[in-house]
């Protein structure tokens, strides 16, 4: 049998790898989007900032004072959850993230995928991507992206126990075996998964499953009760996976969320106290059209509070820090979190 011995979760937003006197490059992006969802419906910025006057002050918010001292903390806890991984040491990390059309485009969009092949390449910053995305994003790719390829072994074993295991379950999982190509190679896998690479195993070679949600796009993003209950059938399968290496110490990570870009502090505050107190209750009621947009990343701790649901690990929350960048509350809710 496998053991799970930890899990963490981070947020991944591009702004915690932005200077904070940048962050304005990503506000000017929030002022042209003509849809922001917002507890269920979509608004306008202008609308937005008129909706919120009064909710908080975002001027204070997204004064340079308050953005520097926000940033200090995202790196705090985003080193702090790098020391942890590090000294864990895990045999194998579960990485549960969503795919925003990096490896599946409209051709096909599955709700769930496990990727079951040898390996997986983080593959090198391509410059000439970068010019055709926003000077917002473009600034912070490296956190995501490395300078050359790396390879990162895939234990495909426990993979398949997963797959099978979410079979049994009646999980009609998709599965990939092969990294997606392009004419330039294969293309590198996506933002969610890349950046714990990059900013928490720091480029180390940690043998990885990536299991990657559709969260994002309509119409076929899981509800938060679909997505606990396949978490609770993948750490099912771990925990009783009979192997060879059935001594493995596993390590799981939720990647993404938790609100953008319309930062929504009560609802963040609601959920991460839900996933902390194992309280099903309040995360399955929660309308699933709270989940739009970055914010729908929140379905990935929801899969790995369903992983852990069976563990004795207890989560514990290292920060929650809302990063404002704009006078509309724009930004991200920045959670960081570990199972211990
Ligand atoms: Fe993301």
């Amino acid at each position: 049998m496998a053991k799970i011995v930890y899990g963490f979760g981070s947020s991944h937003g591009p702004l915690l790898s932005t200077p904070p006197e940048q962050w304005d490059l990503r506000a000017a992006d929030d002022r042209k989007n003509p849809q922001h969802p917002f507890r269920g419906s979509a608004y306008t910025f202008p609308e937005l900032v008129d909706l919120r006057r009064g909710e908080k002050d975002f001027h204070r918010e997204m004064s340079i004072e308050v953005r520097c001292s926000r940033h200090e903390r995202n790196q705090r806890a985003l080193n702090r959850l790098g020391e942890k991984v590090a000294d864990v040491d895990p045999d194998i990390l579960v990485v549960v993230g969503d795919d925003q059309h990096e490896w599946f485009l409209d051709d096909i969009q599955p709700s769930f995928t496990i990727y079951c092949g040898e390996q997986v390449i983080n593959a090198a910053l391509d410059q000439e991507k970068m010019k055709t995305k926003s000077p917002g994003i473009a600034v912070a790719m490296s956190a995501y992206y490395p300078a050359e390829d790396h390879i990162y072994p895939v234990p495909k074993d426990l993979a398949h126990a997963i797959i099978q295991g979410a079979i049994a379950d009646e999980f009609d999982v998709a599965i990939s075996a092969t990294q997606r190509a392009g004419p330039k190679g294969p293309i590198g896998i996506g933002h969610a998964v890349g950046f714990i690479y990059r900013r928490i195993l720091k480029d180390r070679p940690v043998p990885v499953i990536p299991i990657l949600l559709n969260t994002y796009f309509p119409p076929n993003q899981p509800t938060p009760k679909r997505c606990y209950e396949f978490g609770r059938s993948i750490g099912r399968a771990i925990a009783s996976w009979d192997a060879e290496n059935r001594n493995k110490r596993v390590a799981i990570c939720a990647s993404g969320g938790i609100s953008h870009f319309v930062i929504d502090e009560e609802f963040d505050t609601r959920i991460l106290a839900a996933i902390k107190n194992r309280d099903t209750e309040t995360i399955f009621a929660e309308p699933d059209n709270m989940f739009r947009s970055g914010t729908s990343e929140t379905k990935n701790w929801i899969t790995v509070a369903g992983i852990l649901a069976e563990t004795e690990l207890e989560m514990n929350l290292l920060d929650y820090v809302p990063s404002c960048r704009s006078e509309a509350g724009t930004g991200c809710g920045m959670a960081f979190a570990s199972w211990e």
